[in-house]
């Protein structure tokens, strides 16, 4: 065997991923009755890990759903993956589904026991070369559901998103709305104006509420930075002078291409390196 096994958390048992067991009836399986958080992990520490379960008590309260472990509980957890399986760069996953009940779209009666899974995955983050070289984005429209700001695992659009840009030779596509960009399959979108100001869409059920855009953006006011949160056309990203993504896999990482278009001359602008570097400082430096 090459690659040990990881250890994964389910249910509040550590085991090997092999022997690791959900019902077949689980809601999140069946109905995608599920939300998660995605926490990167850097020198073995976690990135804006209490912002990351903040959202992950408001995704819940948004769906009715109860959680099985309290913040103090997914930390310890989180932290024992991380040793357990040897992260320094990576991520952990994490999912609560409402639980396992006799498939019925109502929602089961009250006492199903939530499931929750965890799981490590490494990976370079800092390291990463899509940074260096900037990625290459596809326009797709946006056809997914109206709650988007709820972190649900119902992601199949996305998924075929990504499929679609790696098909065209892109890294990712940005979905489109009403001639508005809202977000990228699976983070945020901004652009940089020829005035120098970042733009991106405002918060609102259109979008996820990124927690490294938070970061990103309280960092960029600090550090002089102007910014708008208005929504912009794909029209105006092709004739920005940048254009980036932040989330937590890729934390701020420049946009060079979309569709056809090259953007500014077509590397990696000033603006997205020099956020990169201020949240490397800022949040890996406060990961705890
Ligand atoms: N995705 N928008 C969407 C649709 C996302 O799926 C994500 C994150 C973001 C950025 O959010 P944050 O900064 O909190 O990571 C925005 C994660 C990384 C994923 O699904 O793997």
């Amino acid at each position: 065997m090459t690659q040990t096994e990881r250890t994964v958390f389910v249910n509040g048992d550590y085991c090997l991923e092999s022997e690791a067991k959900v019902s077949i009836f689980d809601r999140g399986f069946l109905f995608a009755d599920a939300i998660y958080e995605v926490t990167c992990v850097i020198g073995g520490k976690l990135v804006d890990f209490h912002s990351h379960m903040a959202r992950l008590k408001r995704s819940l309260g948004e769906l009715d759903m109860a959680t099985p472990l309290d913040e103090a509980g997914i930390l310890a957890a989180h932290r024992r993956l991380v040793e357990l399986n040897g992260i320094d760069e990576g991520l952990i996953y994490m999912q609560i589904s409402r639980g396992a009940a006799d498939r019925d779209f109502t929602f089961p009666a009250a006492g199903t026991v939530p499931t929750i899974v965890m799981f490590t995955q490494k990976r370079p983050v800092i390291e990463s070369p899509y940074p260096k070289r900037g990625i290459a984005v596809i326009s797709m429209p946006d056809i997914r559901w109206g709650r988007r700001d709820i972190k649900t695992v119902q992601l199949l659009y996305s998924s075929i998103a990504k499929n679609e840009a790696s098909k065209a030779g892109a890294d990712d596509a940005w979905l489109v709305q009403d001639g508005f960009v809202t977000e990228a399959s699976s983070a945020n979108a901004y652009i940089v104006t020829t005035e120098g100001r970042i733009v991106t869409r405002a918060l609102s059920n259109d979008v996820l509420h990124g927690i490294t855009r938070a970061s990103v953006l309280s960092f960029a006011a600090e550090s002089g930075f102007v910014f708008e949160e208005r929504s912009f056309t794909l029209d105006e990203a092709k004739a920005a002078k940048e254009a980036f993504i932040t989330s937590a896999t890729s934390f701020v990482t420049a946009v060079v291409r979309i569709d056809d278009t090259p953007i500014g001359d077509g590397t990696v602008g000033p603006v997205s390196k020099r956020l990169r570097e201020i949240y490397i400082d800022r949040a890996v430096g406060a990961a705890i």
